[in-house]
């Protein structure tokens, strides 16, 4: 298939690419520099990305091989990389960040339909003072910098044609393609098909560990239908789940046609958690007993492989991705302790949810499990800041039902990414009945997304918000005040720890 390939100079700007490519239904891959010699030579490589990156060329030496007679395109440090490469100058300059505008110099293809002047997003301090012997420059910046340049079918832009707020990047990423000759050919049955080719070749039994999320669920689907009965749904119930979530997976394996190895082990988990203040600390917990209940069943089922459905957002955000620092260590990634040591099979590691939404639709799976939203691995003890008790497990537990419920039969659900409930140790005086009493501050959350890289909180209706308050202090007696989180991510995160 045809494929490009994203070259990854570090830093989250790699994958961005790789999933705008994509989104033009295009098969794309991101390698490292140091694989990157032999991958460009790849006959199914049609074209080469250079991603961004946090160096300076001017800092080493180039030597990594990653220029070839395909079509190639260098943003930002990739175009540095090329400037430097073919004999240009790159220095350190004033800087440009953020939306800045470009004049373009020279019709080319590769901005085709953009006007003479656009906007796009820099984010550099180093620029292209010279370009190389034969490059042609195409586009200049306010500041008189070379916003774009080629030679040949090398392509050289300085701005981040990956991000949203360069509103015609898609168009030259397009544009790009279309250069390289390469037709959109990537469907979700397509991926599938690769997926489970690739499964097939796998020769022991693999454990799953199910949670009924659309990640884990497709991966077990995805599993069954290459390597049939070897691949062992498990799903351990650590007590940590939404009201009737235990069930509802249930039921949802047996309509899927998997056997499922149930296993409450509910007891094990929420005594360890028992007044654990630290959040990392409860995800390290919830990891280790998690590994210890799984690796007893492992043992039982003769198995070699776990599988997970890590997705590339964790995979990024604990820091697994050279160029991102830790942020949280999650539950898939990194909450499974060294002494666990089952090979990992992690099918959907390089996908973001929208493209694992797409596959479950191709796979059939109910609208039920694609339109869920994401809920953290280590569950309901993600959402209580401070002690652990169980007294607040069961605040959360109802006010989140509440929240669900309210939203919808406001028809806000489907239409936000996450929506939950979080309690701390804040108290807030109440009057209930005739009789001043503390009681708990339950915080609701409801925001949208587009992968959990980046939310906004959700300006829902004031009168849901109301009705979520009003049911949340009369139904549940421990709490008296309800507030609404109002910040975004960044700075702040989706879960509360
Ligand atoms: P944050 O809070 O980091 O969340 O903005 C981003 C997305 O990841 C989910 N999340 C987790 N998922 N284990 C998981 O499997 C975890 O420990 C964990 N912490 C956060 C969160 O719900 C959101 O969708």
């Amino acid at each position: 298939m045809d494929t490009v390939l994203v070259i990854n100079f570090g830093g989250q700007y790699a994958h961005l690419v790789a999933r705008r490519i994509r989104e033009l239904g295009v098969y794309t891959e991101v390698v490292n520099p140091e694989d990157a010699s032999t991958a460009v030579r790849r006959e199914e490589v049609k074209a080469v990305v250079l991603s961004g990156g946090p160096s300076s060329v001017y800092l080493h030496d180039v030597t990594y091989d990653v220029f070839s007679n395909k079509p190639t395109l260098g943003i930002c440090y990739g175009h540095q990389l090329i400037a430097k490469k073919f004999g240009g100058v790159v220095k350190r300059g004033k800087g440009e960040f953020g939306k800045t505008k470009i004049q373009l110099t020279q019709v080319d293809d590769l901005f085709q339909g953009w006007d003479r002047e656009e906007v796009v997003w820099m984010s550099h301090q180093d620029y292209v003072a010279e370009p190389p012997p034969g490059f042609v420059t195409l586009a200049v910046s306010e500041n008189g910098y070379i916003a774009a340049m080629r030679s040949g079918n090398i392509y050289g832009v300085q701005f981040h044609p990956e991000v949203s707020h360069t509103p015609k990047g898609k168009l030259l990423l397009q544009n790009f393609v279309k250069i390289a000759k390469i037709s959109p050919s990537w469907t979700p049955e397509d991926r599938i098909g690769k997926i489970v080719k690739n499964l097939e070749n796998i020769t022991g039994n693999v454990v799953i560990g199910v949670s009924g999320g659309i990640d884990s669920t497709v991966t077990a689907v995805l599993l069954h239908r290459a390597i049939k009965d070897r691949a062992k749904a498990v799903f351990i119930n650590h007590g940590l789940f939404r009201e009737g979530e235990p069930e509802r997976v249930l039921s949802l394996f047996k309509s899927l046609g998997i056997d499922v190895i149930y296993i409450d082990a509910s007891e094990k988990f929420l005594s360890q958690l028992e007044n654990v203040v630290d959040c990392e600390e409860k995800r390290r917990i919830v990891g280790e007993v998690f590994a210890e209940v799984f690796s007893q069943v492992v043992k039982e089922l003769n198995a070699e492989y776990l599988a997970q459905g890590t997705l590339y957002p964790d995979v990024i955000e604990s820091g697994g991705v050279r160029g991102s620092d830790k942020i949280k260590s999650h539950h898939n990634v990194g909450g499974l302790p060294p002494w666990f040591q089952l090979k990992l099979i992690e099918p959907l590691r390089e996908f973001y949810k929208d493209e694992v939404r797409a596959i479950a639709r191709a796979l059939g799976l109910p609208d039920e499990v694609v339109t869920r939203h994401p809920f953290p691995g280590p569950g309901l003890s993600v959402r209580i800041i401070g002690k652990f008790t169980r007294e607040k497990l069961e605040i959360v537990r109802k006010a989140t039902k509440i929240v669900e419920e309210e939203l919808e039969r406001a028809g806000v659900y489907q239409k936000v990414w996450q929506a939950f409930a979080v309690v701390g140790d804040d108290v807030w005086v109440g009057v209930k009945g005739d009789r001043r009493s503390l009681g708990y501050i339950v915080v609701v959350r409801i925001v949208e997304s587009e992968d959990a890289m980046t939310a906004d909180w959700v300006r829902v209706p004031h009168e849901v918000l109301e009705r979520i308050s009003t049911r949340i202090t009369s139904e549940i007696p421990q709490v008296t005040m309800v507030t609404y989180a109002i910040s975004s991510k960044p700075p702040a995160t989706i879960e509360p720890c």
